[in-house]
């Protein structure tokens, strides 16, 4: 297991007490989201390669999906979610490189890997559409861009005000994230070959973050 540093990428630094806060928060909530979205989850991780690039991993929430002996790298810059998502590797014996950069400039090769996996994670990249490009890029023909992510709730809804009451707080709480994203309408005008996308609700205490979108794009 190694961790890359890769210098020459801007890699926004991460707040003192908000990083270790956040990769505290997502280890406390782990077992609660894999109650709620592990099923799907499962369904979505089915056959996967025996590498895959895995965008924002967080604290390793994925990679109880991820058949042992797999290598993960993990795109995650923020250096509080490395040692849970080491320990998370050594739990599911997933073989880990952490590069600690963005989901925007990976480093990685051109058409060089099978999977790309982000969950949870194009809501607080700074440029979601060049993270899905960035994906997109370093896919081979014919690999795949799995993605779970909490999305806007439709326009005039309850919960479309609830997120925009919130979004400034939850903005700096939460290093960027965004309530109010399109992504769903952003992966699917991305350039895959084929979209297989999903709206749902999760029903989860979440209510900012209840409305997701998932599903599988082939490049
Ligand atoms: C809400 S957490 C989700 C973590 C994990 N994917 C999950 O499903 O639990 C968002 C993660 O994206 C990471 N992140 C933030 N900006 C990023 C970027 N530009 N590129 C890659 N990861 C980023 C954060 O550090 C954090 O670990």
């Amino acid at each position: 297991m190694t961790s890359t540093d890769v210098p020459d990428v801007h890699v926004p630094t991460p707040h003192p007490v908000r990083g270790p806060l956040n990769a505290a928060f997502f280890r406390l909530v782990d077992g609660y989201g894999h109650r709620v979205l592990g099923d799907r989850k499962a369904a979505l991780f089915t056959d996967l390669p025996r590498t895959v690039v895995e965008l924002g991993a967080g604290t390793g929430a994925n990679l109880r999906h991820y058949p042992a002996g797999t290598r993960v790298i993990a795109i995650e810059p923020n250096p509080a979610m490395h040692a849970p998502l080491r320990a998370a590797a050594a739990r599911h014996h997933v073989d880990l490189e952490i590069r600690a950069t963005v989901a925007e400039d990976t480093g990685l090769a051109d058409a060089s890997v099978d999977a790309v996996v982000s969950t949870l994670v194009l809501c607080t990249v700074a440029d979601p559409a060049a993270a899905i490009a960035e994906a997109r890029r370093i896919l081979r023909s014919g690999g795949r861009l799995i993605v779970l992510e909490h999305v806007a709730a439709p326009e005039g809804s309850a919960v479309a005000r609830l997120q925009r009451t919130l979004q400034s707080g939850w903005r700096w709480a939460f290093e960027g994230c965004e309530l109010q994203r399109y992504t769903g309408e952003l992966l699917a005008g991305a350039g895959f070959a084929e979209v297989d996308l999903e709206r749902f609700r999760a029903g989860w205490i979440f209510l900012p973050v209840d409305h997701l979108v998932a599903g599988t794009l082939h490049r």
